[in-house]
């Protein structure tokens, strides 16, 4: 088994062929998709994929890039909330920090993920994180964050998210780790000019990863530049066994673990 911890199924990208993309992954063995908006309109659609397919689930959230255009404060936070209702809901995200494109003021990109971490805490549900270019920022209001819910005595504190897309040190992984938060490792762990990627992951403690697509981006070597899709985790966990000395079946069956302890989703629905 195998779970896409984080994928985007409502793109346009899939619009052609949406179904045989789906059935691909669960061909290769992917059982479970994570796939996550990034405004009310995209939650919207991946709430409406999720109910409509064994297998997948959804997470709701505004991205710092679209924050701008999207983040309607209140009544945002209203949609959110009124989209986590469905049992196919896992997790808020994709939310975080984004100094690189930096589309969003820097003060908005703090308040809009400080009240989306703020909702998930209230709805009981994981985040999942962006991160570029803003690590300290991002480690200080999770550090934060995290602080608060270990004060109120929350599970969510023994499971607060994922760091999607981790792409730190050891250090900034372990660190992350001793928050709570798991690492989420894709398709850049597969490049061929990334061996400093795969020393971090072999540094890291296979008990904390999960492995992503981020389908439609970021497409795993040898399929590099084209579109990505969840069937293609395959090459990541499998790059994660060889750098971490493990079998495929030990990672498959590890970060399948952990993201199911992670976002606790139900068989049934
Ligand atoms: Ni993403």
């Amino acid at each position: 088994m195998l779970v896409d911890s984080h994928c985007h199924l409502y793109f346009d990208a899939y619009d052609e062929d949406r179904a045989e993309v789906i059935a691909r992954a669960r061909r290769d063995g992917v059982q479970v998709m994570l796939s996550l908006g990034v405004d009310v309109v995209s939650s919207r659609a991946t709430v409406a994929l999720a109910e409509a397919h064994e297998g997948i689930y959804a997470a709701v959230g505004v991205h710092p890039n679209d924050a701008s255009k999207a983040w309607e404060g209140e009544r945002t936070l209203e949609a959110l909330r009124a989209l986590a209702a469905s049992p196919k809901v896992v997790a808020i995200g994709e939310i975080g920090l984004d100094y690189y494109r930096d589309r969003t003021p820097r003060p908005l990109q703090w308040h809009v993920l400080r009240q989306q971490l703020d909702l998930a805490a209230e709805l009981g549900l994981p985040v999942s994180i962006h991160n570029r270019e803003a690590t300290a920022d991002l480690f200080g209001i999770l550090r934060e964050w995290v602080a608060d819910l270990r004060d109120e005595g929350s599970p969510l504190a023994e499971r607060p998210g994922v760091w999607h897309a981790f792409g730190g040190s050891v250090a900034e992984g372990e660190k992350a780790v001793a928050l709570g938060f798991r690492l989420g490792i894709g398709g850049p762990l597969t490049f061929k000019n990334a061996p400093e990627r795969r020393e971090v992951a072999a540094a890291l403690p296979l008990r904390a990863l999960l492995v992503e697509t981020d389908s439609p981006f970021l497409a795993p070597h040898p399929y590099r530049g084209r579109r990505n899709e969840p069937a293609y985790v395959r090459l990541v966990a499998a790059r994660l066994a060889e750098v971490q000395g493990l079998d495929f079946e030990t990672v498959a069956a590890a970060t399948s673990h952990n993201a199911l302890q992670l976002f606790q989703w139900r068989d049934s629905v």
